[in-house]
């Protein structure tokens, strides 16, 4: 290495939890390919998030149902190839999480072949996050509304509102964080309950649809870049608007989402 080589260390985990201690809000981002990989990290995002949503920006399926674990391994190895700084979180798609054997399994081909530094997977599977953390794999809870689950709850719709399931979300984001979860992503829920959530909870929480209290913030790539198919979330927000390229927007949301100017409070429940 000579002296005028910039080295760049890939943020961990401790970097995100340090983060929410110090109050600096963390940005994140979808992708799901090198090229997008590549300016995301570029610009700063701290996370890169390789959504099962790329079956439906990717892929053109109306749910994430149809996403396969060698759809995500591809996508995470070409995402993860392409970045230096960002944390990669790489979803577990529909029922590849049925039992903690068959967890184990998926999250191991998605650490070693997609090189993900952690899974994620949606509810509130208390046995199955404590044995992915007994094997040294690092995981992100995802509550609120869960995409995978949409053909048991008609449609996506906003969680928690009354006060009933607003007290299961915390629970269960209690729960999480005592199995051993390392992040947590809350998607579609009042803002006042993402805040009670955040303040309780050591780990980082990344919120979607959540209001700005909590300790960052992920918005599908393609929906903030205006160029998914189809109605746009109310939580998203068009940053091409305005904007001189995609670097520019990705550079404008991450700075608004750092300055907590997104999301504003249009965007909440
Ligand atoms: O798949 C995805 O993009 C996600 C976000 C909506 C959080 O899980």
């Amino acid at each position: 290495m000579n002296l005028y080589t910039e080295t760049i260390k890939t943020l961990t985990i401790s970097d995100l939890a340090a983060m929410k201690q110090a109050g600096e809000k963390i940005s994140c981002l979808t992708a799901y390919d090198a090229s997008f990989a590549a300016l995301l990290d570029g610009v700063g995002i701290d996370v890169i998030l390789v959504g099962d949503s790329l079956g439906m920006v990717i892929q053109g399926h109306s749910t994430t149902v149809p996403v396969t674990i060698d759809d995500m391994v591809y996508h995470s190895r070409n995402v993860a190839g392409a970045r230096k700084r960002a944390f990669i979180v790489t979803d577990m798609p529909f029922a590849s999480y049925a039992t903690s054997a068959q967890a184990i399994r998926s999250a191991a081909r998605l650490m070693q072949f997609g090189a993900a530094q952690m899974v994620k997977l949606e509810g509130a599977k208390i046995e199955i996050i404590s044995q992915l953390v007994e094997q040294g794999i690092p995981v992100c809870s995802h509550l609120g509304l869960l995409p995978q689950s949409v053909n048991c709850i008609g449609g996506y719709k906003v969680q928690g509102r009354d006060s009933k399931q607003a007290r299961s979300i915390i629970d269960d984001a209690l729960k999480i964080e005592q199995a051993g979860a390392a992040m947590l992503v809350l998607e579609c829920i009042p803002a006042r309950l993402a805040t009670e959530i955040t303040n309780r909870l050591r780990i980082p929480v990344i919120g979607i649809g959540a209001g700005a209290a909590c300790d960052g913030q992920v918005l599908v790539l393609y929906d903030m870049l205006d160029i998914s198919v189809g109605t746009k979330p109310r939580f998203s927000k068009n940053f091409m608007m305005g904007a001189e390229n995609i670097e520019d927007a990705v550079r404008r949301y991450h700075q608004a989402v750092k300055s907590i100017q997104f999301p504003g409070l249009e965007h909440n429940y």
